[in-house]
């Protein structure tokens, strides 16, 4: 807004574009294609992308998402967002919008719509507009949309030199509302500012009992001292495709002797902070190594070699694992 208060215009249909468009220009985006139900359609001008305000997903947090990874042309692993996609409207007492097929044949269509081959796809599902109330108001047409992005982007200086860590002062989730990936990101969001303000990468929640939870929109792991890549439970977490994905590869790694074996349990704090290795695991940043937690070193304090032959996997498997990999048809 500028310095002084503008005089407040009545404004028309044209003004309320030409408002929109300079919002763009100011701050320019890279979203490339979106659906909207409530549209009934695709647009690819940034400035159309919108949702009304009275949508209770805007006003209440009533809503829920998920985001899955485009890669040379094909969408890696839908199937496993979709699942946790319907958990969590499930959860939120969402309606469904559309079938599953449905829902996946826009993701795909509305894929195929942006011409792009490499990005990110995330897709919402509202309780629909119609009141400031707190329960969906009275006819309220479920939501749903897709937005096909240029995804999150990291510093190289993860990778190569790995990020600095700090457990967060703020609460982690409740087991519930942490399982289930609503619009409701409010700790997540303070735990990452909270990270940065210290001039660190990133935020760890720990939980009451005093176990480790998980990053800011990333799962953490851990190479114990005698080799076992040790992630917590999902319980108490956001289930992530990636780590679950992951989770099923990572038996190469011991026939390869880099890990001794696998484990999915509580990892007390004191332990993990013992661990030759520390990574985030998620569908925007892979696999990237932790070499400080708390300003202490974890491990001999640069990125580990389980992290990379993770990564290594992952990629392997976004380029040609074949049943996880769906064509986009352009
Ligand atoms: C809170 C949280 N934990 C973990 C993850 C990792 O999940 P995924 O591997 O599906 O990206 C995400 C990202 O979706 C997240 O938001």
């Amino acid at each position: 807004m500028p310095a002084t208060t503008p005089t407040l215009r009545l404004l028309k249909a044209e003004d309320v574009l030409d408002g929109l468009r300079g919002l763009r220009a100011r701050q320019p985006v890279k979203f490339w294609a979106f659906y909207s139900s409530q549209l009934g359609g695709v647009v690819t001008d940034p400035a159309l992308m919108v949702i009304p305000f009275d949508d209770h997903m805007v006003h209440r947090g009533h809503g829920i998402f998920d985001t899955a990874t485009l890669i040379g042309g094909k969408i890696y692993d839908l199937e496993a967002h979709l699942d946790r996609f319907i958990r969590s409207a499930e959860r939120s007492n969402l309606q469904l919008p559309a079938s599953r097929e449905q829902m996946r044949d826009i993701i795909v269509r509305t894929t195929a719509a942006s011409g792009r081959r490499d990005g990110a796809i995330r897709y919402w599902m509202s309780s629909g507009p119609g009141s400031l109330e707190l329960s969906p108001a009275a006819g309220a047409e479920p939501g749903f949309f897709v937005m096909i992005f240029a995804g999150l982007s990291y510093p190289d200086r993860w990778y190569t030199e790995g990020l600095r860590v700090m457990t967060t002062t703020f609460p982690i989730k409740p087991p519930l509302y942490a399982i289930t990936k609503s619009t409701n990101y409010l700790p997540n969001v303070l735990m990452q500012m909270e990270a940065k303000k210290a001039g660190l990468d990133n935020g760890v929640f720990i939980d009451e009992a005093g176990h480790v939870g998980e990053s800011s929109n990333m799962n953490v792991a851990f190479v114990t001292r005698d080799g076992v890549f040790r992630h917590p439970k999902f319980d108490h977490i956001l289930s992530g495709c990636t780590s679950l994905r992951l989770l099923e590869l990572a038996p190469a790694l011991v026939q390869r002797g880099f890990i001794t074996g696998v484990e999915v349990c509580d990892i007390p704090v004191d332990e993990a902070r013992a661990a030759r290795e520390m990574m985030l695991i998620g569908s925007s940043i892979k696999v990237a190594s932790i070499v400080e937690w708390d300003r202490a070193r974890i491990g001999d304090g640069a990125p580990g070699p389980v992290a990379k032959a993770l990564l290594e996997l992952l990629e392997e498997d976004m380029r040609s694992g074949r049943d996880r990999l769906i064509d986009v048809p352009y």
